[in-house]
């Protein structure tokens, strides 16, 4: 089965609050990424409302036709949020206010305690989590102590060495990424990757066997306001084929 697209639309808010006012609306590019072939939506409810907005959650929620992957903060604040929204997913990740994106992977081998109650919260409420982490065989480990079905492998320091003309450490983080996918999914966990991605990169990852699922947000919407979003999701469906044509 070919590698699943998750498209992040925090972007479209992010212009959107540029100006205050409500366009461009987001809720609309989710719906027209779902037209265009987006297997599902991710929006990042930050703790400073950044770009989504509590409002974009509850619209999103009401309006798309595929699953919502609503990507939070551990916090008390967010976890109440979850359990109204109900979204299909739920994507933990780390968060902090001065950072311009989400910068690494949960700690969840130190933040283990804390994460373990939010876990099966989430779980009870029938809400899928998948844990955002760093490519690294200990924070797999705490992933399945943590019951988590799902990991999203962050694939931001690759991509950064790729684009930087890093080529070593771009193979060696390369690697970190093919170990981890490896193993993550012998201890039974689904793999989906995310942060960074672009065509080339996107292809690359579908090519690894394991990867189930791409999540991808400021490339693809960059590129969108070039080529429009539905020619975009084409060409990034187009390069997850190509990748998956090349699996062993
Ligand atoms: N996955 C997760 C968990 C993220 O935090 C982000 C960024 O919001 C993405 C995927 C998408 O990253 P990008 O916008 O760089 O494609």
């Amino acid at each position: 089965m070919l590698p699943r697209l998750g498209v992040n639309i925090d972007h479209v808010a992010t212009i959107r609050n540029a100006r205050g006012g409500h366009l461009p609306d987001p809720v609309r590019a989710a719906v027209m990424a779902i037209e265009a072939g987006a297997d599902s939506i991710t929006a990042h409810l930050r703790e400073d409302r950044r770009h989504i907005r509590d409002l974009d959650i509850s619209r999103l929620k009401a309006t798309i036709t595929k699953p919502l992957n609503f990507e939070m903060a551990v916090t008390d604040e967010m976890l109440a949020i979850a359990l109204e929204t109900k979204p299909h997913a739920a994507c933990l990740v780390p968060e902090k206010r001065e950072e311009r994106t989400t910068e690494g992977g949960l700690d969840i081998v130190g933040g283990h305690h804390v994460i373990k109650p939010f876990c099966a919260r989430l779980k009870e409420a029938g809400i899928r989590v998948s844990l955002f982490i760093e490519p690294d065989p200990q924070a797999l480990q705490a992933a399945v102590s943590l019951g988590a079905p799902v990991v999203e492998l962050h694939t931001g320091a690759w991509c950064e060495a790729i684009v930087d003309g890093r080529g070593e450490d771009a193979n060696r983080h390369y690697h970190r990424l093919c170990e981890a996918a490896v193993l993550g999914q012998q201890q039974g966990l689904e793999i989906h990757v995310g942060h960074g991605l672009d065509y080339q990169t996107a292809e690359l990852m579908s090519a690894l066997p394991q990867v189930f699922e791409l999540n991808i947000g400021h490339f693809m919407m960059g590129e969108a306001m070039f080529d429009g979003l539905p020619a975009v999701i084409s060409k990034m469906k187009a390069a997850i084929a190509r990748g998956y044509a090349k699996r062993i």
